[in-house]
C-alpha cells in the first residue's frame, strides 16, 4: 500500500457541526473533495444552503441539516437522517462553537468592566458553555450511539488553544474548552475498545466568522499577529490537512490526542 492510500475516505459517512462557515466548512471541504459524503449541521440556514450549493455543483456530495446543537432531540434525529442517508457513519467532528464575548482586557488591550468576573453575564455563560461544551457532548453521543454497534468511527473535537492556556478571554470560554478537551480523553477512553478514535484539533486564532467575524478586522489581525511565533493568523486551508490525517486511516493508531494547529501560540510568546 502506498503512504498516499492511508488517507483514502472515499465514500466515508461524516458529519460536521458548524459545518457552514469557518474551520468547519474547512473540514467538509476536505473531506469531501476527497470523496466523502458529508453533512452540515449548523442552525445558521442562509450559509449551510449558500455552501452546499456551491460544493454541489463542484459535483460533491454535500448536504445540510439546519440545527440547533442546543435542541438536544433535533441534533439526535439529524443523526439517524444523515446516517440513513449516507448508509454509514465513519467520521464526527464536534466543531462548532461561539465566541465569549468581552473578557476581562478589551480590544485596546484596557481593563474592562463588564468583563470582570462579578459583571459577566450569566446568560452569556450559559450559552458558552451550552454551545462550546454541553452540545459537544450531545454530539458525542449521538456519534456513539450509531458507531458502537459497527464497531469503527472518529470523532474529532474542536477545541482551542484556550483550553490549556488562559488569556484575557473570557472565563467562559476557556473553562468550556478545558472540558470539551477533557471530555474528549474520556471519550477516547471509554470507546477505544469499540475501536472509536476520538482527538481534538486545536486551533489558535484562526479567520472566520466567530464574534461577528472580527477576526477579518486588520487590525485585530495585526494585534494578535504579534502573540504569535509564526507572527501571523491562521488561514482555513490550513485546517484541511490535519481534518484529512485523522478522519482517515492514516491516523489509526492515534486516540486521545489534542493537535494544536497554532502557529506556535500553545508553546509561548515569540522570542525575535
Ligand atoms: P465560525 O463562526 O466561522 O463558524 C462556526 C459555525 O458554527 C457557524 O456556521 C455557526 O452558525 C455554527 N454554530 C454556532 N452555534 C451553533 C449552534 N448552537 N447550532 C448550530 N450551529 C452553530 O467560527 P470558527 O472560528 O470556524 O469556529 C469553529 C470552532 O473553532 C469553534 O468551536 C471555535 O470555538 C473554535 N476555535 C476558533 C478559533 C478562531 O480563531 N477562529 C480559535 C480557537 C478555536
Amino acid at each position: 500500500m502506498k503512504v498516499l492510500d492511508l488517507f483514502n475516505v472515499k465514500d466515508y459517512g461524516v458529519i460536521v457541526t458548524g459545518g457552514a462557515s469557518g474551520i468547519g466548512l474547512a473540514f467538509v471541504e476536505s473531506l469531501a473533495e476527497n470523496g466523502a459524503k458529508v453533512t452540515i449541521l449548523d442552525f445558521n440556514a442562509e450559509r449551510v444552503e449558500r455552501e452546499v450549493a456551491r460544493l454541489q455543483a463542484l459535483g460533491q456530495q454535500v448536504r445540510g441539516s439546519v440545527v440547533d446543537l442546543t435542541d438536544r432531540p433535533a441534533v439526535h434525529r439529524a443523526f439517524d437522517v444523515a446516517v440513513q442517508t449516507h448508509g454509514r457513519l465513519d467520521v464526527v467532528f464536534a466543531n462548532a462553537g461561539i465566541d465569549p464575548g468581552i473578557g476581562i482586557i478589551g480590544p485596546n488591550g484596557e481593563r474592562t468592566i463588564e468583563g470582570a468576573l462579578e459583571n459577566y453575564d450569566d446568560e452569556r455563560w450559559n450559552r458558552v458553555i451550552d454551545i462550546n461544551l454541553n452540545a459537544v457532548f450531545t454530539t458525542i453521543k449521538a456519534a456513539a450511539r450509531h458507531m458502537k454497534p459497527q464497531r469503527s468511527g472518529r470523532i474529532i473535537i474542536t477545541t482551542s488553544v484556550a483550553s490549556v492556556r488562559n488569556s484575557a478571554l473570557a472565563a467562559a470560554y476557556p473553562a468550556a474548552k478545558a472540558g470539551a478537551a477533557h471530555l474528549m480523553r474520556n471519550a477516547a477512553l471509554e470507546l477505544a475498545r469499540y475501536n472509536i478514535l476520538v482527538n481534538a484539533i486545536s486551533p489558535g486564532p484562526f479567520v472566520t466568522n466567530i464574534g461577528e467575524g472580527h477576526t477579518r478586522d486588520p487590525q485585530v489581525q495585526a494585534q494578535v499577529a504579534k502573540i504569535i511565533p509564526l507572527h501571523r493568523m491562521g488561514n482555513t486551508q490550513e485546517m484541511k490537512g490535519l481534518a484529512l490525517f485523522l478522519a482517515s486511516p492514516a491516523s489509526s493508531f492515534m486516540t486521545g490526542a489534542e493537535i494544536f494547529n497554532d502557529g506556535g501560540l500553545s508553546i509561548g510568546p515569540p522570542i525575535d
